[in-house]
């Protein structure tokens, strides 16, 4: 090959071989993104924030889905549960998340004028157990639920 040939070759087939491989990666590095984008909604934690007004502190909160695996869910279960649930004898409405909405849920551990936590049945629990209940309460109230976005339908 001439020098001259070389030059020509180099400089259309050199940066056409050149343009197809940028394009090729640039594809590949779109998709790769996509994919791991995929990933990390369906493995990571939705983050949210709650002020929490009797500790005035600001809550971030990490949950998986409906964070029904979580220990505000389970302080909930075990210790609101074990009366506001169907069919009780302690007098208690049936309570579960969308009972009432995230401002709703807010109001009843801030102001806490609600029977039971007067009469002293929320006594077993420490404000951080509170905070979290409510936190996860919050996370799931009234209104929260939407269809569309996938990291909130489980
Ligand atoms: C020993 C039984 C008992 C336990 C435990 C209990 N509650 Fe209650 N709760 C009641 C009763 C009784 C009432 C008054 C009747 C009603 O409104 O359901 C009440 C009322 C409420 C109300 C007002 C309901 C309304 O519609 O206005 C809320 C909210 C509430 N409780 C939340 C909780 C939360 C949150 C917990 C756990 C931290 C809890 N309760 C634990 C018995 C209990």
């Amino acid at each position: 090959m001439s020098q001259a040939y070389r030059n020509l070759w180099i400089s259309k087939g050199g940066t056409e071989v050149g343009k197809k491989r940028y394009l090729i990666f640039a594809v590949a590095f779109v998709l790769a993104g996509n994919m791991s984008l995929a990933v990390a909604a369906v493995t990571r934690p939705a983050v949210g924030k709650r002020y929490d007004k009797t500790t005035g502190m600001c809550r971030e909160l990490h949950f998986y889905n409906s964070g029904w695996v979580s220990e505000g869910h389970d302080l909930f279960r075990n210790n609101c549960k074990t009366c506001h649930n169907h069919n009780n004898n302690k007098g208690a409405r049936f309570l579960y998340s969308e009972s009432f909405t995230m401002e709703g849920w807010n109001r009843v551990f801030y102001k806490k004028n609600v029977k039971c936590a007067q009469d002293g049945s929320w006594g077993k629990l420490s404000q951080e157990q509170l905070s979290r209940v409510n936190d996860y309460l919050y996370w799931n109230a009234f209104g929260t639920y939407d269809a569309n976005t996938a990291e909130r339908c489980g």
